[in-house]
């Protein structure tokens, strides 16, 4: 069974972005149910296109909670939302023709980026923003 969940280790301390982070999450939960339960993909369409939204808000959401602490790996860490968006992208315009399994290994895929982008990048402006606060 596939785990949807967050540990206490992948919280960045901003309680928007940590929220975020719970609900892009469930929403992969979600399509991972549907998925295993070969409902019909028109029944998902609805779902992966709110996951696609609600993925470009939080990035939006992060990056300017990065650009107000002017954390210096900003760059890199935009480029890998956009190349997330791109993998997001490739999986929406590709589902409805491929197999279940295709798709549920692309999700998995997706789950697996994203968890593990939470704790190597999120991390390091979470760091940062406690080494600010300990400045101050
Ligand atoms: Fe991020
Ligand atoms: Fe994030």
């Amino acid at each position: 069974m596939e785990k949807f969940a967050l540990s206490d280790a992948h919280l960045v301390g901003d309680d928007l972005l940590d929220a975020q982070h719970r609900v892009i999450l469930g929403y992969m939960a979600k399509i991972y149910d549907h998925l295993l339960a070969g409902k019909k993909e028109k029944d998902m369409f609805g779902l992966v296109e709110r996951l696609d939204t609600y993925c470009r808000l939080h990035f939006l959401d992060e990056e300017k909670v990065m650009e107000d602490m002017e954390f210096p790996e900003i760059v890199a860490h935009k480029a890998q939302h956009a190349l997330f968006i791109t993998h997001l992208e490739n999986f929406a315009g590709r589902f409805e023709e491929q197999t279940s399994t295709k798709n549920i290994d692309e999700l998995l895929f997706l789950k697996n980026w994203f968890v593990e982008h939470i704790a190597d990048l999120d991390k390091k402006y979470a760091e940062h923003k406690k080494q600010l606060e300990k400045r101050h």
